[in-house]
């Protein structure tokens, strides 16, 4: 009897856990690792749903071996979604199970050709169609730009199972316990809004498209391609992406702020205290020593935003210039923000924050505080002015 964890009847993890690579993209970091969930469907035909990163192919054999019954063979493979890190180990998966027939939608199929240069014993699916393995029937929902064109959900009608690709999905290591009922929940929602924010965030409309066309799929476990699998509660997933895709904040505050000589950080220190004595405990991060992976994911469920920043040959100090072009490439929305700034001579930060506020239909809360040199108690009042301005609005 194999010790792989069981998803539903007839349907086994067969996924892995990265514990190597130490930066998702090649730009997010992995303290806690992360998994790329994979599926085996043993039914009187055989499916697997999507696979894994490349190197990770033997384990992931090992683990399709264990659950195959002997004599079988794979004869589908699923993709819901076409990147890398479910597909790298394709062409091998093909030559270990020849007579196996890969699944996808049109998009789906025009990509394998692009990276793996053969679309040979492939099978397109349409939104809506059945694949019948027997007792299980799959069943596709095209859900695109969930975040990629091709991505789509496969539902299995016999267990309730909804393999639903990378949407529901989060950072984080499955080791300790692939359900939602073994693992430390605080953690996991962390690392499930970090790749939401990371990965998914700019797609938020598609996400919403694809949660409400599965109003009519009575799904009772989430299934995703990285994370926790969801079977205690099924509609939490969706209701966090949910929450996370509209934009939905909570009347919180994060204080972004860089300073290489200390004068901006005092101001911004100003602020926090300001909204501190206002009831608030806002977040504050240095956007030069705390990854934007981070502050990304801080920012992104709070309605309130200090940017701090002093000015940089005529622009932003540039670690504040690489978080707000993560934020506007994420089409961050309905933010209260507030600016801070500061200059020696001729000044810049303050217009650039401005601009990019104005880029975002961003609210800007008054007053912009941008100071010259250290600044004076006029400058350190304007902050706190700024604090109980901002708390008002974030009250009301
Ligand atoms: C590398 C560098 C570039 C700067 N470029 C400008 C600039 O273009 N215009 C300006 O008015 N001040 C410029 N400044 C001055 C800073 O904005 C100013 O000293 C500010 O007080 C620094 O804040 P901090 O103490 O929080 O680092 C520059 C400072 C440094 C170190
Ligand atoms: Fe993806
Ligand atoms: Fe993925």
């Amino acid at each position: 009897m194999t010790k792989l964890p069981r998803v539903a009847s007839d349907t086994f993890w067969v996924g892995v856990n990265d514990h190597e690579t130490d930066l998702f993209e090649a730009l997010w970091p992995l303290p806690y690792g992360v998994s790329y969930n994979a599926y085996l469907v043993v039914g009187e035909k055989i499916a697997l749903i999507d696979a894994v990163k490349g190197h990770f192919l033997p384990e992931h054999l090992r683990k399709i071996r264990e659950v195959l019954p002997p004599g079988r063979s794979v004869d589908y493979l699923i993709i819901n979604h076409m990147e890398p890190d479910h597909t790298g180990a394709l062409e091998v998966l093909r030559s270990v199970f020849p007579g196996m027939t890969i699944i996808g939608n049109n998009k789906t199929l025009g990509m394998l050709e692009a990276f793996y240069g053969s679309s040979s014993s492939c099978r397109q699916v349409q939104d809506g169609d059945l694949l019948d393995l027997g007792t299980h029937k799959l069943q596709f929902h095209l859900t695109p730009m969930v975040h990629w064109p091709e991505t789509m959900m496969t539902y299995d009608g016999a267990t309730g199972v909804l393999f639903s690709g990378d949407a529901f999905g989060g950072f984080g290591a499955v080791d300790e316990g692939l359900f939602d009922d073994e693992v430390n929940l605080e953690k996991m929602h962390k690392e499930m809004l970090r790749y939401f924010t990371n990965i998914v965030a700019r797609y938020g409309q598609m996400v919403l498209k694809a949660i409400d066309k599965l109003r009519q799929v009575p799904f009772t476990v989430v299934a995703p391609t990285h994370g926790t699998v969801w079977r205690r509660d099924p509609s939490m997933p969706v209701r966090l992406y949910g929450r996370w895709s509209a934009q939905e904040c909570d009347p919180a505050v994060v204080v972004a702020y860089g300073s290489m000589y200390g004068n901006t950080y005092r101001l911004a220190e100003a602020v926090t205290r300001g909204l501190t004595e206002h009831g608030f405990r806002p977040l504050v991060h240095d956007v030069a020593r705390t990854h934007a992976s981070e502050v990304i994911a801080d920012i992104w469920p709070r309605k309130g935003l200090i940017l701090a920043c002093p000015t940089y040959n005529t622009g932003l100090f540039p670690p504040m210039e690489a978080l707000l072009a993560f934020l506007e490439n994420k089409l961050l929305k309905h933010r209260l923000v507030g600016f801070v700034t500061s200059y020696a001579w001729a000044g810049g930060a303050r217009k650039t924050l401005e601009d990019f506020a104005h880029r975002l239909s961003l609210e800007v809360v008054e007053p912009v505080v941008d100071v010259k040199g250290a600044g004076t108690p006029q400058d350190l009042a304007q902050c706190r002015l700024l604090a109980s301005n901002l708390a008002e609005r974030l009250s009301q």
